[in-house]
């Protein structure tokens, strides 16, 4: 009888170790779970605050590009002259007479490099990978640089600075840079590219610079301009030069004018 008291006590006792065991292991497993989802609600945080930080990064941009804006006048659609003989006359000019190219020209030289031409979509002149658009073009003149602005075709004057005579140092002493008027640089925002296609988005961008500078050559010689396409140059003296926020590399300088006869 006393045995079997004993038997039944340890028997209770086993069972009661059995349970606190299974509430102990019930017990971790939902913390564990409320330490995930604590952590995932830092992750997540942490990710929402590195975008506001990219926000603001954004706007600091945006800030320091702040400047008298000047509407462009409307682009013209008609030309008295081919694309064919555009195409065929089209040759480097590095020679330039000193006169000023009009607003006009300006404007359709701008219009043809990154200009919207439909605006339910946004989509432009220029072909896009996946109509990101990572290019911005500056524009220098002997009154100053200026951004142009797709969106609204205008520009913004960011300085009132004729930097041309200091582009030469940047274009490794191709002298011909400020003897033309104008000189358009293109220059990319990578990321804009490479956050959707990765590695491959690099090559994305240098082919739709190649789009935009071969748009605005023919347009120059529609325009009766010449104008060359000049590689060859110190991409961070044209940074520091233009004071370009660093994820804007230039590509391209591209000096227009009329010919030298
Ligand atoms: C990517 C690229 C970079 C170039 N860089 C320069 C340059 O730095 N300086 C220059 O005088 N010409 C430059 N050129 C223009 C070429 O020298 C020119 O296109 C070539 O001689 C053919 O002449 P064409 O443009 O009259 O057909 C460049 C052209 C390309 C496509």
């Amino acid at each position: 009888m006393r045995n079997k008291r004993v038997k039944n006590l340890t028997l209770a006792f086993e069972m009661l170790i059995t349970f606190l065991i299974l509430v102990s292991l019930l017990i971790s497993l939902i913390s564990c779970n409320g330490l995930r989802e604590v952590s995932s609600y830092i992750t997540h945080t942490i990710k929402e605050k590195s975008k506001d930080i990219a926000g603001e990064e954004e706007d600091e941009i945006k800030n320091n590009m702040k400047g008298e804006e000047i509407m462009l006048p409307q682009p013209e659609l008609k030309s008295n002259i081919s694309l064919e003989e555009a195409l065929n006359s089209r040759r480097s000019v590095r020679s330039f007479s000193s006169k000023e190219l009009s607003l006009d020209q300006i404007s359709q030289i701008l219009w043809a490099a990154q200009g919207i031409t439909q605006e339910s979509t946004g989509y432009r002149t220029s072909p896009s990978a996946g109509a990101l658009y990572p290019l911005e073009i500056f524009l220098l003149k002997s009154d100053g640089v200026f951004h142009y602005i797709p969106d609204g075709h205008k520009i913004i004057k960011l300085s009132s600075d004729d930097l041309r005579p200091n582009l030469i140092q940047g274009a490794l002493f191709q002298g011909f840079v400020a003897e033309a008027p104008v000189n358009i640089i293109i220059t990319a925002v990578y990321e804009r590219t490479t956050v959707k296609y990765g590695e491959r988005g690099i090559r994305y961008v240098h082919l739709e610079a190649g789009h935009s500078c071969q748009n605005i050559l023919l347009q120059a010689v529609a325009l009766g301009l010449g104008a060359v396409p000049v590689g060859a140059f110190d991409d961070s003296y044209i940074q520091d030069l233009l004071d370009l926020p660093r994820d804007h590399i230039p590509l391209y300088i591209i000096p227009i004018g009329y010919p030298e006869e």
